[in-house]
């Protein structure tokens, strides 16, 4: 359940004090493991990717994602619970963007949101903030803008680029987000919008200049042997794992060792 003690405002005043450390996370079961070693659980429309098979986070719709929150509150006590608001569920107009943010906290019972974008989002996060919903931005690569960016590229890297993203997380805190993830950026950009900003930034794959971290779990954990990209670091190799232990199993059936006496019942 997540009767947290990490809120919004805990979050935003460890800019400068403490680095923040968020991965994503989409069951109860994860909800529990990861609740004691992380600040911020994100329940984010990657979930389209690693749980769904999509090639991209843009089919992922709000009741998705409510349905993934419900199960990752009920695994929390301590860890703050954001969950990403999906592709179109913010963009049409700001009473929509608030309606939407108000299911993910009702139904899903998050505690705050995360939406996409930065100038053009702007009027939409101060909407949803003046109703008393925390709201975290997502600036740089967003990859609900994946058809825009030709694919999922880093962004800011020329000048007029980096200027831009820049205006964006300026909008983001200027509308009242209590903090920014900066997606796909070159780090000496990260390192100029984190020290502008007043709000933490939480990097992925944004360097270390950045106020704190986020990974998709499946990624960090090694979960897909076929998913290699240079900002993840691969904390385990849970794929190579499972396989070995499951190809166990299944040995073990055939074999007819599996269940033992141990694990059967008697008379
Ligand atoms: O959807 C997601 O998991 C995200 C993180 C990668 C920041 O937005």
């Amino acid at each position: 359940m997540a009767s947290s003690n990490l809120t919004a405002p805990k979050i935003r005043s460890m800019k400068g004090q403490k680095r923040i450390v968020c991965v994503t996370c989409y069951d109860a079961t994860f909800a529990k493991l990861v609740d004691e070693h992380v600040d911020v659980a994100l329940v984010g429309d990657s979930l389209g990717m690693v749980i769904q098979g999509l090639e991209t986070t843009l089919p992922v719709t709000l009741d998705e994602v409510i349905y993934h929150t419900k199960a990752v509150a009920r695994g929390l006590s301590k860890a703050h619970l954001v969950a990403d608001l999906p592709f179109l569920t913010y963009q049409i107009n700001d009473e929509e963007a608030l309606r939407n943010a108000g299911r993910l906290v009702t139904e899903g019972r998050a505690q705050s949101v995360k939406l996409e974008g930065g100038v053009r989002t702007a009027s939409a996060i101060a909407r949803i903030v003046q109703a008393g919903i925390p709201v975290m931005g997502h600036v740089g690569l967003t990859p609900q803008s994946f058809h825009q960016f030709g694919g999922f590229k880093v962004q800011g890297r020329a000048e007029a680029a980096a200027q831009a993203v820049m205006a964006d997380a300026r909008a983001v805190q200027e509308a009242g987000a209590y903090s920014i993830v900066l997606e796909g950026v070159p780090g000496e950009l990260a390192a100029k919008i984190t020290a502008d900003l007043s709000i933490p930034t939480i990097g992925i794959g944004a360097s270390a200049a950045c106020d704190g971290q986020v990974l998709v779990i499946y990624d960090m954990l090694g979960m897909n042997p076929d998913f290699k990209a240079k900002f993840v670091k691969k904390y385990d190799d849970l794929a190579a794992r499972i396989s070995d232990a499951i190809s166990t199993y299944g040995a073990e059936v055939r074999a007819g060792t599996f269940p033992g006496d141990e694990h059967s019942f008697h008379s």
